[in-house]
C-alpha cells in the first residue's frame, strides 16, 4: 500500500459577482440553540485508499461502527472517502490515508430572490450562484410564467414536512419533427435524493433553462424538444435541502421522522427500493423482493462486518447515516417520484408503454456515469450492451466541453453492490432502458461542497452527457435528429 499525505487546504470559494461578495459569515439561519450548527463549520475530508477490496471493506466496516459520514466509496479503485468534523477514531488512524480541509462556504445573501432575468441563459445570473429551496421554486415557477406555452409546472405530491414537491415539464407543444407521426419521446432528469449532492439540483435547473432558451443563443438545447419532452425534477429532497442551507451543510437522508420512538430523522432515500445499510463488495447479496420497491432491503447481509455476522442481520439503526427505512417506499418523496414515473410508463407486464425512454439520476460527487445494475455485479441487465454504449459516448461528449473525465461503468462495479438503488427500480419496475445514475463534479478535492463558479461549467458538459443520451436513444428507435 502507498501512503499518501497529499494535503490539500481549500482556500474560500472565489466569487464570482460584486453582489457575491456581500458574503455571510456563515449559515443564515440563526439557530444558535441547536447543536447540529455549531460543529459544522467545516471539517476534514480524508481519502482511504486501502488497495484491496479486503482492506476497504475493513475501513468501512470500522466507519460504520463510529456512525462516520461516508462521502463515497469506490470499487473500481477502492478508495473510501470519509468526512468529520471531529477527530478521527482511533481505529482508523493507522491506515493510510490524504487529507483535506473542507470548509462549509459562505453563502450569497438571498437578497436576489426573484430578481433574476431568465430570459436569457448566457446573460442571467441565476446560474452563478446556489439557491436555496424557495429560489429553486420561483424559477420553476418563473420559467413557467416565461413560457407558459412549453412549462407546465408538476406538483409531485408532499414531503415529510408538508412541502410540496415540485417539478416541471418541458414540451415543446408540436408535433414530431418533420411532421411524421411518431409521438414525442420521454426524458426523466432527476436532481439529487442526497440533500447535500448541491451541484445536481442546480444541473437540473441550468438544463430546464437550456431547453428553453432560444434556438440562436449558445448552449441553447431547444432542439431537443422536436423529438423528447422532459420530465426534470431538480429537488426531489427538499426538506433535506432545506436543512442543508439552514442547519448543516453536509445533510444526505430526507427529513422523516422514523424509529421505534420517533427519535430519530431521516431516510436515505436512494436506499428506498433498497436496503441498506451496507454497501456489500464481495459478494452478491441474498436478495428478497419486496411488493413494492425493486431489490429493496430492511436487513444487511454485507459482509461489511464479516466477523459479526450475527450483526449483519439486525436491522439497520433508523438514526444511522444508512437507515433506508423499515419497508420498501416509506419514503414519500421518493414514493411521490415513483408514482409520477410509473403513472405514465406503467409498471410490470405493460411499463414501458408511457414513452419515457430515459432517466438521469443526477448526483455527486465522483464524475462518473453509471448504468444498472446496483444491486448485483454478476449478471448485466439484458440491455446491458446497448446502455453501455450510449454511455460511453456520453462520457466523450462530456468530457468535450470542459476537458473533465467521466469514468463509465457499472454502478456495482464502481461504487459497490448495493439493493434498491433507484436506477435498479426505474430500469426494471419501469421499463426504462436507458437508466443511468451520473455523479458531476469533483473527484473528491470539494466533494459537495463545489465553488458556485463551476455551476455553470457543470451545467454545460452535464447538458452535453444528457444530449448525447437523447440523441443516441432517439436514433436507436429510428427518429431523426
Ligand atoms: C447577452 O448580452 C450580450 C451583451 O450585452 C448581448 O449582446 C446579447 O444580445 C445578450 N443575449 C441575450 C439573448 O439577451
Amino acid at each position: 500500500m502507498v501512503r499518501r499525505a497529499l494535503v490539500v487546504a481549500l482556500l474560500s470559494i472565489p466569487c464570482l459577482a460584486a453582489a457575491q461578495q456581500q458574503v455571510l459569515d456563515a449559515f443564515s439561519v440563526p439557530n444558535s440553540g441547536d447543536e447540529h450548527t455549531a460543529a459544522k463549520s467545516g471539517g476534514t475530508l480524508r481519502r482511504f485508499i486501502p488497495g484491496t477490496l479486503e482492506g476497504l471493506e475493513e475501513v468501512l466496516g470500522i466507519a460504520e461502527r463510529h456512525d462516520l459520514d461516508v462521502w463515497q466509496i469506490r470499487a473500481d479503485r477502492p478508495s473510501v472517502d470519509i468526512y468529520t468534523p471531529d477527530e478521527l477514531p482511533d481505529a482508523l488512524k493507522g491506515f493510510p490515508h490524504s487529507l483535506s480541509s473542507v470548509s462549509v462556504p459562505s453563502l450569497p445573501s438571498p437578497l436576489s430572490a426573484g430578481n433574476w432575468d431568465l430570459s436569457s441563459l448566457a446573460n442571467t445570473t441565476f446560474h452563478d450562484e446556489w439557491h436555496p429551496q424557495d429560489e429553486v421554486d420561483a424559477f420553476i415557477l418563473n420559467l413557467a410564467v416565461l413560457h407558459p406555452e412549453r412549462v407546465a409546472v408538476l406538483e409531485l405530491g408532499h414531503t415529510a414536512e408538508g412541502r410540496e414537491m415540485l417539478g416541471l415539464k418541458v414540451s415543446s407543444g408540436a408535433a414530431a419533427k418533420k411532421g411524421v407521426a411518431k409521438p414525442k419521446l420521454g426524458f426523466v432528469l432527476m436532481g439529487p435524493q442526497h440533500a447535500r449532492e448541491w451541484v445536481a439540483t442546480s444541473t437540473a435547473l441550468y438544463f430546464a433553462h437550456a431547453l428553453l432558451a432560444d434556438a440562436s443563443e449558445p448552449g441553447s438545447l431547444a432542439g431537443l424538444l422536436d423529438t423528447y419532452d422532459f420530465h426534470i425534477i431538480p429537488s426531489p429532497n427538499p426538506d433535506g435541502y432545506v436543512y442543508t442551507w439552514e442547519t448543516d451543510r453536509f445533510w444526505y437522508k430526507n427529513r422523516q421522522i422514523v424509529g421505534p420512538g420517533a427519535q430519530c430523522i431521516g431516510i436515505d432515500m436512494n436506499r428506498y427500493v433498497e436496503l441498506g445499510t451496507r454497501p456489500s463488495l464481495l459478494k452478491p447479496m441474498a436478495l428478497i423482493i419486496q411488493v413494492q420497491g425493486y431489490k429493496w432491503k430492511a436487513h444487511s447481509d454485507s459482509p461489511l462486518l464479516q466477523s459479526s455476522k450475527k450483526k449483519d442481520k439486525e436491522p439497520a439503526d433508523p438514526c444511522s447515516h444508512w437507515y433506508p427505512g423499515h419497508r420498501a417506499f416509506e419514503a414519500a418523496e421518493v414514493t411521490n417520484v415513483a408514482n409520477y414515473i410509473t403513472k405514465i410508463n406503467g409498471v410490470g407486464k405493460g411499463a414501458g408503454k408511457g414513452g419515457i425512454v430515459a432517466f438521469v439520476d443526477l448526483r455527486s460527487y465522483g464524475q462518473m456515469l453509471a448504468a444498472p445494475y446496483s444491486y448485483k455485479c454478476d449478471k448485466l441487465p439484458k440491455d446491458g450492451e446497448d446502455q453501455m454504449e450510449a454511455l460511453h459516448g456520453a462520457a466523450q461528449a462530456g468530457r468535450s466541453v470542459h476537458g473533465m473525465g467521466f469514468t463509465a461503468g457499472r454502478l456495482c462495479e464502481l461504487l459497490y453492490t448495493a439493493p434498491g438503488n433507484m436506477i435498479d427500480y426505474i430500469y426494471n419496475t419501469a421499463s426504462i432502458k436507458y437508466t443511468y445514475a451520473a455523479f458531476l463534479r469533483d473527484t473528491g478535492t470539494y466533494g459537495f461542497a463545489l465553488p458556485a463558479s463551476w455551476i455553470r461549467p457543470v451545467g454545460e458538459e452535464t447538458s452535453e452527457i444528457v444530449s448525447y443520451i437523447a440523441r443516441f436513444v432517439a436514433k436507436q428507435r429510428g427518429y431523426e435528429m
